[in-house]
């Protein structure tokens, strides 16, 4: 029997992470553990300070999604990952917080959530629109998104899937649910951890900074970013 733990290790004093899997071997006949380990390197991450983040209370991670901005969803599953821009997606419950992304089954991207039962949904800032087009152009099958988009990977809290640096919000969610919506599937994802750039998120998006304005899609070639706080 092989029993395997996945965790991560950090250099001494570096700011890199390795996402390391420890095997330890059983051989069910004489029922012994022999000390066999061995480490396999899963893949390493830069863990750096691009923009310092803070978690925030999972009551209100649903917001940094509310506004319905078109999002980089990360997925991994063994050595596959991808990064898929969407623009249909929901918050879907407060308690506990769940959201809702629509994935054509043809995505690579698909099958990686299907099968690994894990996504992240990355909040992109306007600034990054180049970059959020091109992960919806091409495919994670044709080649190393991050590489081709110039984007930094960054260790995730609890799941797999590495979060993306540049991006301003992270919800990493659990899927608890598939459903088939007509040529789409619905994955519903319980949130399990939410961060924030400091400074750009104070309970809302602070859109009034511009470092804080998100992509929304108008549909075909047109976006929009929203530039003003109104409270009633
Ligand atoms: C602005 C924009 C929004 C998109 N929204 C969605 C969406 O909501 N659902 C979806 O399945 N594909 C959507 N796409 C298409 C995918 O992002 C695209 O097919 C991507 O290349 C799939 O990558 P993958 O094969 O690596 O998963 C969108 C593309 C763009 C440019």
């Amino acid at each position: 029997m092989k029993t395997d733990t996945g965790f991560w290790m950090r250099d001494a004093g570096k700011d890199n992470y390795h996402k390391v899997l420890l095997s330890r071997i059983q051989y069910p006949a004489s029922g012994v553990q022999y000390p066999e380990f061995r480490f396999n390197v899963l893949y390493s991450s830069w863990k750096g300070s691009i923009m310092q983040k803070k978690a925030i209370p999972l009551k209100r991670a649903n917001r940094l999604i509310n506004d319905g901005c078109t999002i980089l969803v990360t997925s991994r599953h063994e050595d596959r990952e991808s990064i898929i821009t969407l623009a249909w997606q929901s918050p879907a419950s407060a308690s506990p917080p769940m959201a809702v992304i629509s994935v054509g089954p043809s995505r690579y991207s698909h099958d990686l959530i299907s099968q690994s039962g894990e996504f992240v949904i990355n909040v992109p800032p306007f600034s990054l629109l180049k970059e959020t087009v091109y992960c919806g152009t091409v495919s994670g099958r044709d080649g190393d998104k991050f590489a081709g988009a110039g984007l930094t990977r960054e260790a995730a809290e609890i799941v797999s899937a590495p979060l993306i640096a540049e991006c301003i919000g992270h919800l990493e969610c659990r899927v608890v649910n598939e459903v088939t919506a007509g040529d789409h599937t619905l994955f519903l994802g319980q949130v399990a951890a939410a961060s924030v750039v400091e400074g750009l998120w104070d309970e809302v998006w602070q859109v009034d900074r511009e470092a804080a304005r998100t992509i929304h899609h108008l549909g075909g070639s047109f976006f929009c970013a929203p530039e003003k706080i109104v409270t009633i």
